[in-house]
């Protein structure tokens, strides 16, 4: 088997708009032609992570361990439709719920590729093309960690890993440790809560970082870092009453597509909030983050902020 040299690629600006075409051979030649590629990233429920063996005849890092999914876009084919049609082709999997991390400029002396990252948790049945790859297998993240820089691993694969999960990972970790360390044997709550918001906010660098806490039927601003906040927010109002009504964590990607969402700055486009039960299972606050970016938060974010929140729960 072999790639296509006459295959039709689009040619993109930097924001992903289609600005020409060009063939698989002149964008791979020396050209340096920004074309959009699809990536996705595959954890399983335990946190390892799915990595595909490139075949050797491939025309680009043959032989090494890559990202479980990546793929050119058609010419004419969107982001989500490539990223389809290549999980189907080279993993057989159909039915997966892909999360958006954000794009990047990739760049090597052959060519110059638009990144959409993309992750996944996914659990059931994979089957690797027979043709297009050469098999794949979970890997731990310590055994990712430790193969790194050995040239097993796509150099492309450890720079976006590293950017996009390690880096994240890492700072949860420590963050989780710190807050552990800061509110043993503490029983004040707002002491706690404060704390709590000024660790995340200052360790993870958002743009907002609050508590609001369930006070009289209704959500009332608690400690936070960032802009001046709204104080008041009604059970099932914006992404804070929503996620204490339904007493689950909430990821909003884009705040304008959040029938509801509340703006206390037009500056927020993305947000998380996590809510905070008492022992006895009840709502009790919510932790609410908000960034100034599209996309910056996904269930990754969920699971280590929801960590921290029931650190908080023997308090109430
Ligand atoms: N956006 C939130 C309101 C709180 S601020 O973001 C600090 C919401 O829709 O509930």
């Amino acid at each position: 088997m072999k790639d296509n040299q006459q295959e039709l690629f689009p040619i993109v600006n930097e924001e992903g708009a289609v600005v020409g075409k060009a063939t698989r051979g002149e964008c791979h030649g020396g050209s340096r032609q920004l074309h959009p590629v699809v990536h996705l990233h595959v954890f399983n429920a335990q946190g390892d992570v799915y990595l595909q063996k490139r075949p050797e005849w491939k025309d680009i890092q043959p032989g090494k361990w890559d990202t479980a999914v990546g793929g050119h876009l058609d010419y004419g084919e969107t982001p989500d439709a490539a990223l389809s049609r290549e999980v189907r082709e080279e993993l057989g999997i159909t039915d997966f719920k892909p999360q958006f991390m954000g794009k990047y400029v990739f760049e090597s002396q052959r060519e110059r590729e638009l990144v959409y990252v993309h992750r996944t948790t996914y659990d059931g049945v994979i089957r690797p093309s027979k043709e297009e790859l050469d098999g794949g297998r979970f890997w731990t993240m310590q055994e990712i960690r430790e193969t790194m820089g050995q040239q097993v691993l796509t150099p492309n694969f450890e720079r976006e890993f590293q950017r996009f999960f390690l880096d994240k990972i890492e700072k949860y970790r420590l963050l989780t440790e710190q807050i552990r360390a800061l509110i043993e044997g503490e029983t004040d709550r707002l002491a706690v809560m404060a704390n709590v918001c000024a660790a995340i906010h200052e360790t993870m660098g958002f743009f907002w970082t609050g508590f609001y806490r369930v006070k009289d039927g209704e959500l009332v601003l608690g400690p936070f870092q960032g802009p001046v906040a709204c104080m008041h927010i009604g059970f099932g109002r914006g992404v804070c009453g929503t996620a204490w009504k339904q007493r689950q964590t909430i990821v909003v990607p884009d705040v304008e597509q959040f029938p509801g969402h509340i703006a206390c700055s037009s500056l927020s486009r993305s947000e998380i909030v996590v809510p905070v039960f008492s022992e006895e299972g009840e709502v009790v606050a919510v932790l609410d983050i908000d960034s100034k970016e599209l996309g910056t938060f996904n269930d990754l974010d969920g699971q280590y902020l929801e960590g921290i929140c029931s650190l908080l729960t023997p308090l109430f």
